[in-house]
């Protein structure tokens, strides 16, 4: 297995204020991109591929410190075999040729979901990207792939059943911060900003426990399409918010005032 690789790079470590720590996205509108144009659904995943690479750059440039990106759900596997054939083809091409990318730009690869259903060549593929990146701290790029929001729940609520069984612990120690630490998810920060291209307006069984606070960015715009200025929209959409998670616009001005003053 190759060892893991550490380039020298710059990069921006701190948060950016203004500027969303985790970014999630659902890259949708690959297959209607190719159809606009005559073209199999295979060439809107491949043309989807760019803007998976621009968008890496983009949150690396910008300081965002998490990327997660949604390539594959759980119930993609519905769709015709061929189709589904030629996806894996993609995610090991990726696997194979673009790490030496990340590796040099200082992005960390997680994979996450349900990956046993994926096989052993693509386990190890897996496995061998995640240790050449595991060294760099610029950005953490998370793909989801096989994966289900309501899979990972249940996934984590199995893992708290033994421990409960085994007498590691309680059925009431449970709460909200321990069903988090057992998710697939768990040491990420909550996505702040979430992006869906392709017009629909669903969160498609994605991170449905993560995006409880997150603030949701929907554009018509297909993911083959999704360019430079698509991602500054959604970034200055984003700064415009207002994040009260339950208070008051009152009580976040009161605070920011105490705040200054105190500085
Ligand atoms: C998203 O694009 C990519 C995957 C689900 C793998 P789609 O393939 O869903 O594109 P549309 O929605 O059919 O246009
Ligand atoms: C969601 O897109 C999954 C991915 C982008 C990987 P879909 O195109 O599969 O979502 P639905 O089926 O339209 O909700
Ligand atoms: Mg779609």
């Amino acid at each position: 297995m190759s060892p893991a690789e550490n380039n020298s790079h710059s990069c921006i470590k701190n948060p950016v204020p203004g500027i969303p720590r985790h970014v999630a996205v659902i890259m949708d509108g690959n297959g209607r991109w190719a159809k606009n144009r005559g073209q199999s659904r295979i060439k809107g995943h491949r043309k989807g591929a760019e803007s998976v690479h621009r968008i890496i750059r983009l949150c690396g440039d910008h300081g965002v410190e998490h990327l997660t990106l949604f390539a594959f759900s759980s119930e993609n596997w519905k769709r015709p075999p061929r189709e589904v054939k030629l996806l894996m083809e993609l995610f090991i091409s990726v696997l194979e040729k673009d790490i030496d990318a990340l590796v040099e730009n200082g992005v960390r690869l997680r994979i996450m979901g349900d990956l046993d259903r994926f096989g052993k060549r693509i386990g190890r593929l897996i496995k061998k990207a995640e240790m050449r990146t595991t060294c760099n701290d610029c950005m953490q790029l998370t793909i989801a792939a096989n994966y289900g929001g309501r899979w990972d729940i249940t996934q984590a609520c199995q893992q708290l059943a033994e421990k409960a069984r085994s007498g590691e612990i309680k059925p009431d120690e449970i709460n909200e911060e321990l069903l988090a630490r057992h998710l697939v998810t768990a040491g990420i920060p909550d996505p702040d900003l979430f992006i869906r291209t392709g017009g629909e307006k669903r969160i498609s069984n994605y991170l449905i426990w993560q995006l409880a606070y997150t603030e949701l960015f929907f554009t018509d715009v297909l993911w083959p399409d999704f360019s430079k200025d698509d991602f500054a929209e959604a970034l200055s959409w984003f700064a415009s918010r207002e994040r009260r998670f339950g208070k008051t616009s009152e009580q976040l001005k009161e605070n920011k005032a105490r705040k200054a003053g105190h500085a």
